[in-house]
């Protein structure tokens, strides 16, 4: 069943996705050369604590940190660490917090210094996905309409999308029903309804759309180790469109 939350409780979605936008903008400001991933997690999390939030992935499933982060060929979910970053590396950060009993989540992927032709448009084009996914978040459409429109424009610039790992549901859970696959024909699955409330977000390869999880049980590398982005925002659907909840200027790259 998809939950439809009231105007009250978008609301207090809307808290937590602020905070993850916040929290997301300044570590924006420290992902530079020799920054190691273990800083970025610290600084987080002491952000997050000091909003008062809860930071949502330590110790779910297990997982040991606040952000994921997946540097090049990591898809998601790698664990910060201490080797630093890299002029022309591409990390993605992945965060998500409770607040007041609800859940906000959202991932960027940003450029160290200066990068690479490639990668800045591997990014730009996982971004510009997302945003047309949530461009199909009215009321009406189905939920594969926004899948389909993610895949095809991943794939009509030459990029696939990776199938083993799907946006979600979100709300008083950080993963709700339904799973957002990224790739699939238009038309198909659940009616959109005003007051859902998804995280939508893409992974794109630059090449093989298929996946591996190293021996940590956690980081998934691309399986010819070509670069991959990953966006996300948490997006509620309102008898006015769509609703960016972790929208904050900063998020967007351009
Ligand atoms: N960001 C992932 C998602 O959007 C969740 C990360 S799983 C965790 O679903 F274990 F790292 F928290
Ligand atoms: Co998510």
């Amino acid at each position: 069943m998809i939950k439809i939350k009231s105007a009250v409780e978008i609301d207090k979605i809307r808290k937590s996705c602020e905070i993850v936008a916040e929290t997301l903008k300044l570590l924006k400001r420290h992902i530079q050369p020799g920054v190691t991933t273990i800083e970025l997690d610290k600084i987080a999390y002491d952000f997050i604590i000091k909003k008062g939030a809860i930071p949502a992935f330590l110790g779910y499933r297990g997982y040991p940190a606040t952000i994921c982060v997946a540097i090049n060929e990591i898809v998601v979910h790698g664990i910060p660490d201490n080797g630093k970053l890299k002029e022309g590396d591409i990390i993605g950060v992945d965060m998500g917090v409770k607040f007041n009993g609800y859940y906000g989540d959202a991932a960027i992927t940003v450029g160290v210094g200066e990068i690479s032709k490639k990668a800045k448009e591997i990014m730009d084009i996982t971004e510009r996905a997302l945003y047309k996914g949530i461009k199909k978040c009215f009321e009406g459409n189905h939920l594969s309409d926004i899948s389909h429109a993610i895949q095809t424009n991943a794939e009509e610039n030459g990029f696939s999308v990776v199938r083993r790992f799907v946006g979600h549901g979100i709300g008083t859970e950080l993963h709700e029903e339904p799973s957002i696959l990224n790739y699939g024909p238009p038309n198909m699955g659940p009616v959109l309804k005003n007051g859902m409330v998804f995280a939508i977000e893409p992974m794109v390869n630059q090449g093989t759309h298929e996946v591996e999880v190293l021996d940590d049980k956690w980081t998934v590398v691309t399986k010819d180790r070509k670069l991959s982005a990953h966006f996300e925002h948490t997006v509620a659907i309102t008898e006015n469109g769509p609703l960016i909840l972790t929208q904050i200027e900063i998020l967007k790259n351009k």
